[in-house]
């Protein structure tokens, strides 16, 4: 006879935390938000640590590698996409990789015999001010010169003559070598009075410009997340079905982390695929998902997974729970998830990192999913309202909206994350194709649920997120009290605000 689970299936929106006792030493400026990323001996340092609780959906419309940076800038770790040929995936791993934070890589390239009104046409696309003049204008061509818009006027030098005319030729040109380091570039275009610095390789080839613009924003992420080389860190999703040619065209590009990406993870493929990955490439982190149990936890722990993600049905895309009857309300999940995980680790001493994944729609879900038990968070629809994300950002009456659609919507057509026995196809969606609010810039949204996060923290006297988790206190909320938490007169006019 079928087990009927006694518990009820709960989410977020059903508990609120209680504040604890705060004391003085613990405020926004002291909470640390380091988390771990991937296994490790208990009480011990994981091989690779988030500086802040944030990953990336594995999704195309989330995971670019413009996001990547621009996540992996502010502590957190987007996991690129495996929805595309491996050579692509391959590829925005390098692109990522090679990001070197205030070395540029130049995107308004002229030739010089490239006319000066094509060169303001590039300008104007641009819109940048400063143009590499290379031998075929490309950005990584052989550097001729440099033109800027203060170095012609339209009317006064006309728009037919060459760019060669008004360059400043390479022979005048400050320049660098290869090996220069960001301080070592900054000092130059202070000292010598320089608002570019083009960086060389021994052939001369443009490799990037270094701008003295660029210098104040360098600084203002003092927590990205890089490794040994100080590269930003980058994740990749993989899948059960051709991860024998996937994973090492991933590391050869420079992963740092891999991430089984399937819609249930309880299964023997993906305990097979991830043995597979731990035998031949035991170097590198690999986590599995998704899973609502402690049961299917412990299942890929034991597989060799280097964190386990959590949720089946929750996420803001997801027809899962409609079109099949699967799925669990996302705190029990992660409740249920933490507490084998805890087990797991008095039994054998390896601590298994938690990443509740999908449904947190208010920043303050995040907060409950932490102090339910996550180590970390992954989302998709947050992250798609960005400017980094894929999805084209459209007007509407009220504002504009970006696009976002599910892995499992006839629009992306993953396949191998769900197994629906259709070969290279879907048989049915799991999935929707639709609209989120847009909101702007990564780094200012992000930052405004960091210090939500934090603040909430303090309000429970957690100074850690390992503290925050072993004494959190939560309640169940009723309906009438779950209205009392919303304001409730007529609001005056505010400028919009996004959720
Ligand atoms: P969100 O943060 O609520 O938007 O949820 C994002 C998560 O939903 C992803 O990380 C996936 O686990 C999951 N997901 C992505 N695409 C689909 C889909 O098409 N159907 C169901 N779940 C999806």
């Amino acid at each position: 006879m079928a087990q009927i689970i006694a518990e009820v299936s709960r989410t977020f929106n059903e508990f609120l935390l209680l504040p604890n006792r705060t004391r003085t030493d613990c405020s926004a400026a002291t909470v640390d938000l380091r988390t771990p990323l991937v296994r490790h001996v208990a009480g011990e340092a994981p091989a690779i640590e988030l500086r802040s609780p944030f990953t990336s959906a594995i999704m195309q419309a989330v995971s670019t590698p413009e996001l990547a940076i621009a996540l992996a800038r502010n502590g957190g770790l987007s996991f690129l996409h495996h929805n595309q040929p491996i050579e692509d995936q391959a590829a925005a791993v390098r692109q990522v990789k090679n990001f070197k934070a205030g070395f540029v890589t130049s995107d308004t390239n002229v030739r010089p015999d490239d006319s000066l009104g094509l060169l303001t046409e590039v300008m104007r696309r641009t819109g940048h001010s400063t143009a590499a003049v290379t031998h075929d204008g490309t950005a990584t061509g052989r550097l001729l010169g440099l033109v800027t818009s203060r170095d012609f006027h339209p009317q006064r030098h006309g728009l037919d003559g060459p760019v060669s005319s008004r360059m400043t030729t390479i022979a005048d040109l400050a320049h660098a070598g290869p090996e220069i380091t960001l301080s070592e570039a900054n000092a130059r275009l202070w000292d010598e009075r320089l608002d570019c610095l083009p960086v060389l390789d021994a052939g001369g080839h443009l490799q990037h410009l270094v701008f003295r613009s660029d210098y104040a924003d360098n600084k203002r992420f003092p927590n990205q997340l890089v490794d040994a080389d100080k590269r930003l860190r980058v994740g990749a999703g993989i899948n059960t079905h051709d991860y024998r040619e996937r994973v090492p065209a991933l590391l050869e590009a420079g992963a740092d982390a891999l991430c089984f990406d399937s819609s249930d993870g309880y299964s023997d493929w993906q305990a097979q695929a991830l043995s597979w990955v731990k035998k031949h490439y035991p170097e590198i982190p690999a986590g599995g998902g998704n899973v609502v149990d402690g049961e299917a936890f412990t299942f890929l722990a034991e597989a060799g997974a280097d964190f386990v993600k959590v949720g089946v049905g929750g996420g803001s895309i997801c027809i899962t729970r409609d079109q099949k009857g699967i799925g669990r309300g996302q705190a029990s999940a992660v409740l249920d998830v933490a507490a084998a995980r805890d087990a797991f680790r008095e039994r054998t001493g390896a601590y298994v990192p938690v990443c509740s994944d999908g449904g947190l729609v208010h920043d303050y879900h995040v907060a409950l999913a932490l102090a339910m038990g996550a180590d970390f968070v992954m989302m998709g629809r947050y992250f798609a309202r960005f400017d980094q994300a894929a999805g084209a950002k459209l007007p509407t009456r009220d504002g504009f909206v970006k696009e976002y659609w599910g892995e499992g919507s006839n629009r992306a057509r993953n396949w191998q994350r769900y197994g629906q026995g259709g070969g290279r196809g879907l048989v049915f969606e799991e999935g929707v194709d639709g609209y989120v609010p847009y909101a702007g810039d990564l780094d200012e949204g992000l930052a405004l649920t960091v210090a939500k996060l934090k603040t909430t923290m303090v309000s429970c006297g957690s100074a850690t997120l390992p503290e925050f988790r072993s004494t959190a206190r939560l309640t169940l909320v009723s309906d009438q009290s779950f209205q009392e938490s919303h304001a409730n007169v007529t609001l005056r006019e505010t400028p919009g605000t996004v959720s």
